[in-house]
Formats: structure tokens, sequence, C-alpha cells
């Protein structure tokens, strides 16, 4: 075989590579022109608009102390444990300090009309508890992005609908993230429980295939970090504005490509235990969607590699 055959090889394996990864990559949806208001606890169907959207120069001054951005979809039976914890931590803690944005990611199931029952349920102010609804659906990634970009806090955290993690470990993050003067991810993390019942008591397969991701995840993700999966994870407001206009990422391995975000730009990036436990009813098939995550995570990866996705262009205009 000569020489050229070799370099010839190697270009087509180049451009093979090339073309699968932006085949598989994503382009972020362009939110729809509704999608930029949010109702609340007042008059029926009266709709106010978020505030701007996050850009990474943007001048924007946070003007609470918290966000709290719960993505959703059709989670009634779940959200109200969420809402109950966490209303009472922050109306005890952060009162008129706060916001709650639940993101209904085109739920079929009442979603927004109940987490706006519970904000009456509590007598908040209109306008603490928000609910912004997209018309079509786009997935967990999708619909943080969507939350954060529109989060008026110094400290933004986004949280499972599920309720999984104790909500008042919250405390942990913020303490972390009030000691940074630079833009900082706080990742709660369930990697001290490995070795614990809640994780024992999972089945074969499924600790076969979390083991599967988490090998993948240390090969084409983020070392420094163990646990990337749980969702419950705290930024501050510089962090917020750096990361979450590039994403493209729309479903479950957004949390790679967030913390991806960090790492390259040199963010402090911190893992913090809290406690968790394992609430029935999760949408991830896991077959299915390990084989997802799988591909979005090296697809992800490569593609900041390759220049596919780039950090001085945002994900979307
Ligand atoms: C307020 O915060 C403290 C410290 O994190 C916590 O111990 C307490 O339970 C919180 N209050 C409520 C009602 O959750």
């Amino acid at each position: 075989m000569s020489i050229y055959h070799v370099i010839g090889i190697v270009i087509a394996l180049i451009i093979i590579l090339y073309s699968t990864i932006i085949l598989f990559s994503h382009q972020p949806r362009e939110p729809l022109p509704n999608e930029f208001f949010y109702t609340t606890n007042d008059e029926e169907n009266l709709k106010y608009e978020l505030p701007p959207r996050a850009t990474p120069n943007s001048q924007y001054k946070p003007e609470i102390e918290i966000s709290i951005i719960i993505p959703c979809y059709n989670e009634i039976s779940r959200l109200g444990k969420m809402l109950d914890e966490s209303i009472e931590y922050l109306e005890e803690n952060y009162s008129g300090n706060y916001e709650i944005l639940i993101v209904d990611d085109g739920s079929t199931d009442g979603t927004a009309k109940f987490a706006i029952t519970k904000a009456k349920q509590f007598k908040l102010q209109p306008h603490i508890l928000r609910v912004v609804q997209l018309a079509k659906n786009r997935g967990k990634g999708g619909a943080v992005t969507h939350g954060l970009l529109h989060s008026r806090g110094k400290f933004s955290l986004f949280a499972d609908a599920d309720g999984a993690t104790k909500f008042s470990d919250i405390h942990k993050l913020l303490s972390y993230l009030k000691q940074q003067d630079k833009p900082s991810i706080a990742i709660g993390s369930r990697a001290h429980m490995v070795n614990t019942d809640a994780v024992v008591k999972r089945s074969f397969i499924r600790n076969f295939l979390m083991y599967g991701l988490h090998t993948l995840v240390y090969i084409f993700g983020i070392r420094q970090v163990q646990d990337t999966q749980c969702g419950f994870k705290m930024f501050n407001y510089e962090a917020v504005k750096k990361i979450f206009p590039h994403m493209h990422t729309e479903r479950w391995i957004f949390d790679v490509e967030v913390l991806l975000l960090g790492e390259i730009q040199n963010f402090n990036l911190k893992e913090i235990a809290v406690n968790w436990q394992e609430i029935e009813g999760s949408k991830v098939d896991l077959a299915r969607d390990s084989i997802a995550m799988a591909i979005d995570l090296v697809v992800t990866r490569v593609a900041y590699l390759l220049g596919i996705y780039k950090l001085n262009e945002c994900g979307r205009k």
C-alpha cells in the first residue's frame, strides 16, 4: 500500500468522523414568541414578559438572591412534594427574595395549573412563582436552559421536579458559591452514596448501565466530577450567562455539556454531597436512554474538540 493510499484512508476517516458528529450534533430550538411570557397566581390568563434572555456579555444585575428552575413534563403526581418542601424553605429563609420558575415542557396533564394552585395555597405574592409553558416539548436540557436564561437570581439552582434531593441541602451549595469570586458551579452529588442501600438495591442491569455510562463520562466527559447526572446544580449569575447561551443539548446528557462548558472556560466546579432518595416514576428509560446518552456524550465532547460546537458563537442567536 502506498503512502497515497494511507493518506487517502486517513482523510476519508476524518471526513466520516466529522460528518457523523455533525449528523448527531444538536441545534437548540429557538423559543417561540409566546415562550417569552409567564403566568403567575393572580388574575387568570394574564401573561407577563420574562426578563431579557441572558447573553455572555449582558450587563443585567440580578434582582433577587435565589432562582429555582424546575423543568416539568407531566409532573402532577410528583411536583407537589417538591413544591411544598421548597416553598416552605424559601419562604422562611428568603421571603420576598427568591423566585421559582417552573418550565412546563409541553405537559398534557395540567402541570402548569397545578403549580399555580400551589402558589395560591401558600398565598405567595404574585410573580414569586412563575410558570413558563413551552408550546412544544424540547426535552429536559432545553427546558432547563430556557429557564436559566430568564432567571433573575444572583444564584440559580435547577432542581428535578421529583424532589429526590433534599431541598434544604441548597444551603450547602449556596455557602460554597458565596465564597467564589469567579464564575462557579456547585454540583449536587450522590457519589458518596455509591455503596449504600439506595444504590445497591437497584437491579443489576441498572447498575451495569450506570457503570457503563460512568466509564464513558470518565473518558469523554468531566474527570473532576463523579456524579454528573444529579438534578441539583447551582450557578452564580456569572456562570449562568457564560454557559447557557452556548448550550446545544436538549435532552438528558445536557448536564455533561453544562459541566464541559464550565471546564473549558476554567470555572470553579465543586461536587457537594446531597441527601438523595429514589423516587418512583423516573422518566429515564434506561436501556434506550443510556444509548442515547452515550452517543450524546461522545458527540458533545468531540464536537467541541473539532470546533463544530464553538464557544465564541452562541448556540442560539
Ligand atoms: C431555613 O434554613 C435553615 C438552614 O439551612 C434550615 O435548617 C431550616 O430548616 C430552613 N427552614 C425551613 C422552614 O425549611
